[in-house]
């Protein structure tokens, strides 16, 4: 049975088109919402014909405000949305998004977690000097970017390397991984507690 999908975007939206293009069946991503009015993921999603929204998030930079985050609850309730998938969502969702969605909503950060957590981990990474940098797709919890693991990909960092290189093949992985976590989700493999191989 299919699983419809919200991607939660507030920038480019490249990982957004990733999860449009790539193998999530049964998931189908069936709209874009964004914090973000200029949002390069609001071109992505007309391009690619997928439905999207605005949605004012409150006052707030980094978290929603409390009544705008049961609006935006009650929007993909009433839409019938089974997973969201953040996709470069400035914003922690910690009240009643999570509650709704506990186990249902996952993340892509550009760091091997729980290596690098919050804000630039590509940066992070890169000044700590680390040889293998990556990705990792995550269920989200309470918690900034520490809910279960449920996949990693790892990134040779070069000698010639600067944080913006290491950065775009990071990213490039994390166009692979998203879809095989959503698929994995939607087929059974993924869940919340636990995660099978
Ligand atoms: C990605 O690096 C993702 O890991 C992080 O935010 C960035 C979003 O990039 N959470 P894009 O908007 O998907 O291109």
């Amino acid at each position: 049975m299919e699983t419809k999908i919200a991607v939660l975007a507030s920038g480019a939206g490249s990982n957004f088109k990733a999860l449009v293009q790539g193998d999530t069946e049964p998931g189908i991503v069936d709209i874009l919402l964004t914090d973000n009015i200029n949002a390069g993921a609001l071109k992505l999603a007309e391009e690619l014909g997928i439905e999207s929204k605005y949605l004012y998030p409150g006052k707030y930079k980094t978290k929603f405000g409390i009544r705008e985050e049961e609006l935006w609850t009650q929007f993909l309730i009433d839409r019938g949305i089974q997973l969201i998938c953040l996709a470069g969502l400035m914003r922690i969702v910690k009240g009643p998004l999570l509650e709704a969605f506990n186990g249902r909503i996952m993340n892509i950060h550009p760091s091997l977690l729980p290596a690098f957590p919050g804000l630039d981990a590509q940066g992070q990474a890169f000044k700590y000097g680390v040889k293998i940098a990556g990705c990792t797709v995550h269920y989200v919890d309470k918690g900034t970017d520490t809910g279960p693991i449920i996949l990693q990909e790892s990134v040779a960092v070069l000698d010639s390397d600067q944080r913006d290189s290491l950065a775009e093949r990071i990213l490039l992985k994390e166009h692979q991984i998203y879809s095989k976590a959503v698929k994995a989700h939607c087929t059974g493999r993924a869940v919340y507690s636990k995660v099978v191989r």
